[in-house]
């Protein structure tokens, strides 16, 4: 049965990620700039939060000085903001056809919980698809950042860093790794970028990876 206050055609779900201090919320930000341009209905939002509930869990998991919070606990709080997440925003907006672009998703929690704390990668994975509802992103863009060269991105411009930014540079480098183990196993939805590029070359070679992908 049709209904003709349904729109035809589902939006698209874009997520970027990256190492801290890759540039992705300005790739995010350039992009859902040029694609309202284009005429397009665009949601920029970002993990974790996007929600109340979501923002609050960001604030309990990213702020120092909320006591210990262990590996597996931590994954849970990232995996809950990304249920509510997914129910209450990202899956609405797409039923009404809009493009989404999303600021980190669940391969952030795989190469952060899975591989940089050491959860493994596939429990992480198994947590997340029940979470989601089994979600994926139409496109990934991994944005592959050095993490020396992230860390001093990141601080320039801000003096403190949140709970996992200020871990060292070995843990980011397995983070780094498993991004690019993701983006390998399926290279068909991610588009793998050298964050070191000018941001007007990279903002442009998205643009026109996501145009392909429109309705
Ligand atoms: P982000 O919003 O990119 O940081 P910023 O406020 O600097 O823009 O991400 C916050 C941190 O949360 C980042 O260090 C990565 C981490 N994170 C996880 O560890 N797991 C997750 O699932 C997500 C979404 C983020």
């Amino acid at each position: 049965m049709s209904n003709s206050n349904l729109p035809e055609t589902r939006g698209l779900f874009i997520a970027m990620e990256g190492g801290d201090g890759a540039g992705k919320s300005t790739q995010a930000q350039r992009l859902a700039a040029a694609l309202q341009e284009a005429g397009r209905t665009v949601l920029r939002t970002r993990e974790p939060g996007g929600t109340p509930v979501g923002e609050q869990l960001r604030a309990l998991v990213l702020e120092h000085g909320n006591g210990e919070i262990d590996a597996r606990t931590e994954a849970l709080i990232f995996a809950a903001s990304r249920a509510a997440h997914v129910q209450q925003v990202i899956e609405p907006a797409l039923a009404a056809g809009t493009v989404v672009v999303c600021d980190r998703y669940v391969d952030s929690s795989i190469a952060y919980q899975g591989a940089g704390r050491q959860l493994g990668t596939e429990p992480v994975r198994i947590l997340n698809t029940w979470a989601t509802g089994g979600l994926e992103p139409d496109l990934t863009v991994l944005l592959d950042v050095d993490p020396a060269r992230g860390r001093d991105r990141r601080t320039a411009g801000q003096a403190v860093e949140d709970r996992l930014e200020s871990e060292p540079d070995a843990f980011h480098l397995q983070i780094r790794l498993a991004f690019l183990e993701a983006a390998q196993a399926a290279p068909g939805r991610y588009l793998v970028l050298d964050a070191g590029r000018p941001v007007d070359e990279l903002a442009e070679t998205i643009l026109r990876r996501v145009e392909k992908l429109l309705p």
